[in-house]
């Protein structure tokens, strides 16, 4: 408990206005930014910001975009990726059926679009041509569905993929129409909402650490009932999950679960 507790009362409002619940999220994470941002605008107490966001939309999307962290990259750590795609080519020989695929907490796209590319170049047949991506923040995933990002793309993001998927305009990187097809975009809160099921590979990075523990035990299961029996779940280099078998699920590689029952 927190003797003054201004940042519970903040926290209402923000539910209030956003539908998030900050107390499904590591408090201190979350009130440094919050506080940091309450300063930078010159509030004087957390419940006044709260106010302050009721009449000024565009600080409550400043608000929001401090609270997700929506920090990512083509191609994100990149030596995870030869690992995925050895072990999602192997479910998918084991398998023999196109894939349904998951990248729950997508932010701008480009995790998304890394696996699009990944599935392609591999012959990884998806199943309809498509695979799934979603974040919980509606601007990000506005701006992850226009698929146009900056100059400066990851070292990791090969010339070759690079000169078949994207195209340099004056404003930035294009993803091709192509590969924006492969990806079927939504939005969709980890904690609350129900998930796409029968999933053979559900990408969950870089979200998990911003969680309680709590909240990491209920997506744990929600993630793992969402696979597919022998379906892998690939979290990010923080993230290990200690009791794997609480959840169904074993350790097959560093990031990587496989659904066992
Ligand atoms: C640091 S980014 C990670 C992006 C990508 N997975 C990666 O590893 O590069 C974290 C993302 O999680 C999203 N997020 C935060 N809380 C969420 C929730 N409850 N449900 C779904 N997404 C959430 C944020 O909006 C943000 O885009």
């Amino acid at each position: 408990m927190h003797a003054n507790d201004d940042y519970l009362a903040f926290s209402t409002i923000f539910e209030e206005l956003t539908g998030i619940q900050l107390n499904a999220y590591k408090r201190s994470q979350m009130e440094r930014r919050l506080r940091s941002l309450s300063v930078k605008h010159k509030m004087p107490d957390m419940i006044a910001f709260g106010q302050a966001l009721k009449e000024r939309p565009n600080l409550l999307r400043e608000c929001k975009e401090k609270m997700t962290i929506n920090v990512t990259s083509f191609f994100r750590n990149a030596d995870r990726w030869e690992m995925f795609v050895q072990l999602l080519q192997s479910h998918y020989d084991q398998h023999n059926q196109p894939l349904r695929v998951w990248s729950s907490a997508c932010s701008s796209g480009e995790e998304a679009y890394t696996v699009a590319m990944l599935c392609k170049t591999n012959n990884l047949r998806l199943e309809n041509q498509r695979m799934f991506a979603s974040d919980l923040d509606e601007s990000i995933v506005t701006k992850a569905k226009r698929g146009v990002y900056s100059f400066q793309t990851s070292p990791a993001f090969d010339q070759q993929l690079q000169s078949q998927y994207v195209c340099k305009k004056s404003d930035g990187f294009h993803v091709t129409d192509d590969l924006k097809k492969m990806v079927s975009f939504s939005i969709i809160d980890l904690i609350h909402d129900e998930y796409p099921q029968q999933m053979d590979v559900i990408i969950c990075r870089n979200v998990c650490i911003y969680f309680t523990e709590e909240t990491k035990h209920v997506i744990f299961k929600k993630l793992s009932s969402a696979l597919r029996q022998g379906g892998l779940l690939f979290v990010g280099s923080t993230e290990q999950i200690f009791h794997p078998h609480t959840y169904g699920l074993t350790a097959v590689a560093p990031f990587f679960y496989k659904k066992s029952v």
